[in-house]
């Protein structure tokens, strides 16, 4: 097989970012899109080049000139067609989180087993080339032995780069569609990189304010990772009344990593509030900005979905796999228990 054909079911906001990384690579072609709304299904469709549209995702499930699918829809369809994707045969791609509890992303992945297909979770923000490439410092060793990984959220006001729908608030707002609030939306990347650039986390603790409104914010977590004498710290902030210069949703993020020769900092993602180099090192008393990295929020989706076609056509393991997007699940969902216990939580015991 030397090209991948893409089913994509769900046509919401983020799915023309989602799609990028399968319409410019010659190694993939979207061949149909499935939404239950038909007129956003035809004019994906008709945007993005594929042949066929479907209203229900089953029947595109069924179509067999498709090889794989990519699932954007709310998080409580996650697990129900990933399980029935498997079922037919399809490799999967869903974007983050995976499902909205532990149990059901274990059904997730005891279906992709049994199928023998290929199972991840989409998360773009590890693919966002200035934290790729901080990552590689880190292994390289540039700022020695890590000892702190900081990460910063801002959530600024409703206005923002681009239109978001309302309807993609309404689910978010219902718990038993969405699972939970933001720890499980937006911050999910957050903890995703959290591991990404320190590993696994031994225990966890946090305040959030705001939970019944999905806001999650003020909130600050820490935590404990496994490796020897090295913790992080997270907070996530509503700036409600302060403009975020962006082109896409109303959020600014930095990450500040502390190792014994160095700090690294990357300074944006979605948000684009301060005016230095995306990747900055501080090492032997010199200041060092990298500007030669792509630094485009969305190159972190064209990467993500990139590395997805790779992985089928080359036979390689994708990042997340399913029992590593658990981890990140365990992470945002031990956030919850540690709020309603005032404890701190292994995140291995959420189940
Ligand atoms: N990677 C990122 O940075 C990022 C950003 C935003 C959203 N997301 C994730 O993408 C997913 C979708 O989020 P969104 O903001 O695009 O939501 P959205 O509400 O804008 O889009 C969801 C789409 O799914 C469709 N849908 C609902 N039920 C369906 C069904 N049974 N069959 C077919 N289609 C159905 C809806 O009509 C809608 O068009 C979520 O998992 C979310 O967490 C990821």
């Amino acid at each position: 097989m030397s090209k991948i054909h893409i089913g994509v079911i769900g046509c919401g906001v983020i799915s023309d970012l989602t799609v990028w990384g399968y319409r410019e690579n010659e190694r993939a072609r979207i061949v149909a899109v499935c939404d239950s709304d038909k007129s956003k299904a035809e004019a994906k469709a008709g945007e993005w080049k594929a042949d066929k549209v479907y209203t229900d995702y089953r029947q595109l499930l069924a179509d067999k000139s498709i090889d794989a699918v990519e699932i954007i829809t709310p998080h409580h369809l996650h697990c129900t067609m990933a399980v029935e994707a498997a079922r037919a045969g399809k490799h999967i791609s869903v974007q983050k989180p995976m499902a909205c509890t532990v149990a059901e992303c274990n059904q997730m992945i005891a279906a992709a087993r049994s199928a023998n297909i290929i199972l991840r979770v989409n998360d773009p923000f590890v693919f966002y080339p200035p934290i790729v490439r901080a990552r590689e410092m880190i292994e390289a060793g540039e700022i020695g032995a890590v000892s702190m990984v900081r990460v910063r959220t801002t959530v600024g006001s409703m206005e923002c780069g681009w239109y978001v729908d309302p309807s993609a608030w309404v689910w978010r707002f219902d718990k038993e569609r969405s699972g939970g609030g933001n720890m499980l939306d937006d911050m999910h990347h957050k903890f995703a990189v959290a591991l990404y650039l320190g590993g696994d986390v031994e225990k966890v603790a946090a305040f959030i304010e705001n939970r019944e409104y999905f806001v999650d914010a003020p909130a600050t977590v820490m935590w404990k990772y496994k490796a020897d004498q090295r913790y992080g710290v997270m907070e996530c902030v509503h700036a409600s009344d302060m403009y975020i210069k962006t082109k896409y949703y109303n959020c600014e993020e930095r990450f500040e990593i502390t190792g014994s020769r160095g700090i690294l900092w990357v300074t944006r993602c979605t948000g684009q509030l301060m005016d230095i180099p995306p990747l900055i090192m501080c090492r032997d008393g010199e200041t060092r900005g990298y500007n030669d990295i792509p630094a485009e929020w969305e190159e972190g989706f064209k990467g993500s979905n990139r590395h997805f076609i790779d992985c089928l056509l080359d036979g390689s393991t994708p990042h997340l796999t399913g029992e590593e997007a658990i981890k990140v699940m365990q992470f945002a969902l031990s956030t919850y228990a540690s709020d309603d216990s005032q404890a701190a939580i292994n995140p291995e015991t959420i189940s």
